[in-house]
């Protein structure tokens, strides 16, 4: 019996019905048992597929969900992943280096499941290139370019910028750093070396009225060495965004342990891609690779909070939806168990 494992798994003029406690899809040309991990809005699923024959490789196909949005959200499709971290914008940081690679890394997010993409760009002094007060224009270009291509994806305006950045700019450049500008949302990159007074530096944004994401926690060696000290953020109202590729690595690497602990303890309120690339150097994909670990340490229903309501909120400037419970089995990368990678 052959097992696809945690497929986004959509395909334009299949049929679901219920049959036995499970899905059944049936595919033009093929057929195949499907239990799904995530349902998002029908026909939309991330799911395991057991198939019969085990000769072929399930075709990934994309449903067009743009007449479904996410109660709450406002104007476009929602219902996929919404993916709040991802290096989409060409040639001013390390993410694409063209247009055409920018426009290989939208198509290959929406041929995952994302339907929803926030381009952040590092906003810090190694990349001076980057520059707030062009981010509307640039991404302004690139969603006039996806759209010529008919490539479906909601671009949403966003930065990733550094502690130093956010403590020093202006009121007016940290809104135009923030989710779609709104002024609500900042997304920050946390320090790769130990802060004295982390949580005070991070109250500076916190009180001229932006929530803050913190990016990537599990990265840091402070985190690593006590985590406590990122409960106490999460208990001020900081945000959490775990790396989808942190779930997927060797389970021992303290990275991974922490992104697993995180996940586990309910402190994590968002995996991202973090994608830099269509494929191969930091895939955007990974958000979709992650997700059938994510579901083994949260459960089903947290992990969807984790890859849309939340990140979804966040994108609109809202207030989280209620988090369900986490009901995973404590498994992922802290069982030192390999989440195998679709190829
Ligand atoms: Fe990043």
């Amino acid at each position: 019996m052959g097992r696809e494992l945690g497929a986004v798994y959509a395909a334009v003029g299949a049929s679901w019905a219920i049959s036995g406690g499970g899905w059944r899809l049936a595919i033009p040309g093929e057929d195949a048992e499907v239990r799904p991990l995530l349902v998002f809005n029908p026909p939309f699923f991330v799911m395991t597929c057991d198939r019969g024959d085990n000769t072929s490789v399930p075709k990934r196909g994309f449903v067009d969900i743009r007449a479904h949005p996410l109660p709450g959200v406002d104007d476009g499709p929602a219902n996929g992943f919404v993916d709040i971290h991802a290096h989409a914008l060409s040639g001013i940081d390390d993410g694409p280096a063209t247009m055409i690679d920018a426009l290989a890394l939208l198509r290959a997010a929406g041929n995952s499941g994302t339907t929803t993409l926030v381009a952040t760009p590092h906003v810090r002094p190694d990349f001076p290139g980057v520059l707030v007060t062009e981010l509307a224009a640039r991404v302004e270009a690139l969603r006039e370019e996806a759209e010529r291509e008919s490539i479906g994806m909601r671009l949403v305006i966003g930065a990733e910028v550094s502690l130093g950045w956010a403590v020093e700019a202006s009121d007016d450049e940290l809104a135009l750093a923030s989710y779609g500008q709104r002024g609500k949302d900042l997304l920050i990159e946390t320090p790769r070396v130990v802060v004295a007074g982390l949580g005070q530096l991070l109250y500076r944004p916190r009180s001229r009225g932006f929530r803050v994401t913190l990016a990537h926690p599990e990265r840091s060696p402070m985190f690593q060495r006590d985590p406590s000290q990122v409960e106490d953020l999460v208990s001020q109202g900081i945000l959490l965004q775990v790396d989808a590729a942190a779930l997927l690595g060797p389970g021992r690497s303290p990275i991974g342990r922490l992104a697993a602990k995180l996940c586990r303890d309910g402190l994590a309120h968002v995996i991202a891609s973090d994608g830099h690339r269509a494929a191969s150097w930091r895939p955007v994909t990974a958000l979709a690779d992650a997700v059938e670990a994510v579901c083994a340490i949260v459960g089903p229903a947290r992990a969807q909070w984790m890859v849309c309501g939340a990140p979804a909120a966040i994108v609109a400037g809202l207030p989280l939806p209620e988090p369900p419970p986490v009901s995973g089995g404590g498994g992922g990368a802290l069982s030192g168990r390999r989440y195998r990678r679709r190829p």
